[in-house]
């Protein structure tokens, strides 16, 4: 196998989108855990819809209104000036612990990120943390203008690195990203930061099942579309292993 290139989802996969939590109860507080999850969800499927229905908007505009949308249903107001403030906190997420150290050990390879992020919101999402400098290319599907999955999004890899898609391992946390990568034909490393087992621990433990616990259910686990990914593996901690096998 003749792997040639490393590309990474941004949010959820080496960011955590968790870390919006202290933004969102700061500015609500006792709703923070609830808005966290319902703005994540709504982001993403507004990503799928505008894709869908042919009216692409960038990212910090669905970033936005899925903000808006999460504080509309849950009964909260905020003016425009709010909104955008709160907004800022997807443009300062904390790296995954185990991110810095796994694109370290992969130093020298041929590394990027596809994200779904606008280009202004990368800039400022990478220049914030410590993953500067790491990648060759950071990619935004804006230049496609059309979200992933859609395949068009993707194809911006062998656009501008010249690598096949065969050539790439791909890898995501995001379950409509694994099944979406993987249908357009990378090699695909699914990170399962919580396994099923785990999963079900937690549903089993807790009733009603808590916000937090429903996103880990609806977002981050393998999806039953009929495209598995080439290795599941933890953490990017592993990664490294994976890479010693190919
Ligand atoms: C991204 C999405 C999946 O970073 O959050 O593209």
């Amino acid at each position: 196998m003749t792997i040639k290139a490393f590309v990474f989802d941004a949010y959820g996969t080496l960011y955590d989108v968790q870390s919006v939590a202290g933004a969102t109860e700061a500015a609500f507080p006792g709703h923070g855990e609830t808005i966290t999850q319902i703005w994540r969800m709504k982001q993403l499927e507004y990503t799928w819809l505008r894709s869908a229905m042919g009216a692409y908007a960038d990212f910090w505009t669905v970033t936005r209104d899925s903000l808006a949308y999460t504080l509309d249903v849950l009964g909260l107001s905020a003016g425009e000036a709010a909104i955008t403030a709160l907004a800022e906190a997807y443009n300062h997420l904390a790296p995954y612990p185990d991110s810095l150290a796994a694109l370290d050990a992969l130093a020298g390879k041929r590394l990027a990120i596809l994200s779904n992020g606008s280009p202004a919101m990368l800039d400022a999402l990478v220049g914030n943390s410590d993953l500067a400098n790491r990648f060759e290319a950071v990619l935004s599907i804006d230049a496609a203008r059309v979200y992933k999955p859609d395949p068009r999004s993707y194809r911006l890899v062998e656009e501008r690195m010249g690598v096949k898609p065969d050539e790439v391992v791909f890898v995501s946390s995001n379950g409509f990203d694994v099944a979406g990568a993987k249908h357009f034909g990378f090699k695909v490393a699914r990170i399962a930061r919580v396994s099923a087992a785990a999963l079900h621990a937690e549903i089993a433990s807790a009733a009603p099942i808590p916000p937090k616990t429903l996103f880990k259910a609806l977002r981050m686990q393998e999806e039953q579309l009929g495209e598995r990914p080439d290795w599941v593996i933890g953490s990017l901690g592993e990664l490294p292993g994976v890479i010693a096998g190919l």
